[in-house]
């Protein structure tokens, strides 16, 4: 598996020490607020287990299915494979997503929590490509992991064609693995 990865672009060490800050902001900021975190699936998991467990107060969990992708490209074409199973309405949420590109998703998925009226709604991705992002996408990630460049990352939860998500890193992608 590791032999398709052309470079690290962040190491479990510089991932580990970002996520503690983030979940320490996030502690401080919604300590009284029992938020309720949204991850987006799947490609969020790793990042949503690791940050959950850096929140010291009272939170809930959900989570949320969309599709549009197939294979690098994004089609722009949501649906929701699994919707939430709490009700948000008049709780603070957070949606919690592995990586901000185009933007499609979180786009589709803030209107659509929106529509359900939490008392607030924030976004914190671990990864932003803000290079990949579409003309005329207004929404902004609250709080981001890392800003990375227009590359295709792999691991810590990323695939492609649903592999590599188990490295415990974020590298690229060899070309070469792309064909095979
Ligand atoms: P967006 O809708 O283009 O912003 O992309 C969001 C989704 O596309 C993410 O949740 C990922 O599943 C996928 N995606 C975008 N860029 C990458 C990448 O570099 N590697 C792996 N998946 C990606
Ligand atoms: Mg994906």
């Amino acid at each position: 598996m590791e032999k398709d990865i052309q470079k690290i672009l962040l190491t479990q060490e510089q991932i580990r020490t970002r996520v503690e800050e983030l979940g320490k902001q996030l502690s401080e900021e919604y300590a009284d607020k029992n938020p309720i975190f949204v991850g987006v699936l799947k490609g969020v998991v790793v990042f949503y287990a690791d940050i959950i467990r850096q929140f010291t107060g009272q939170c809930q969990l959900d989570f949320m299915w969309i599709s549009s992708y197939a294979g690098t490209e994004s089609t722009g074409n949501m649906v929701v494979k699994k919707d939430l199973s709490s009700d948000i309405k008049g709780r603070h949420v957070v949606i919690l997503e592995d990586i901000f590109d185009t933007g499609n998703s979180l786009d589709f998925t803030y209107h659509h929590l929106l529509a359900k009226e939490p008392a607030s709604l924030k976004i914190c991705t671990l990864l932003d490509k803000p290079e990949g992002r579409k003309a005329g996408i207004t929404i902004k990630p609250d709080y981001t992991g890392f800003v990375i460049p227009n590359e295709f990352v792999v691991g810590y939860g990323l695939d492609f064609n649903e592999h590599y998500r188990n490295l415990p890193y974020v590298g690229v992608l060899k070309p070469e693995a792309y064909n095979s």
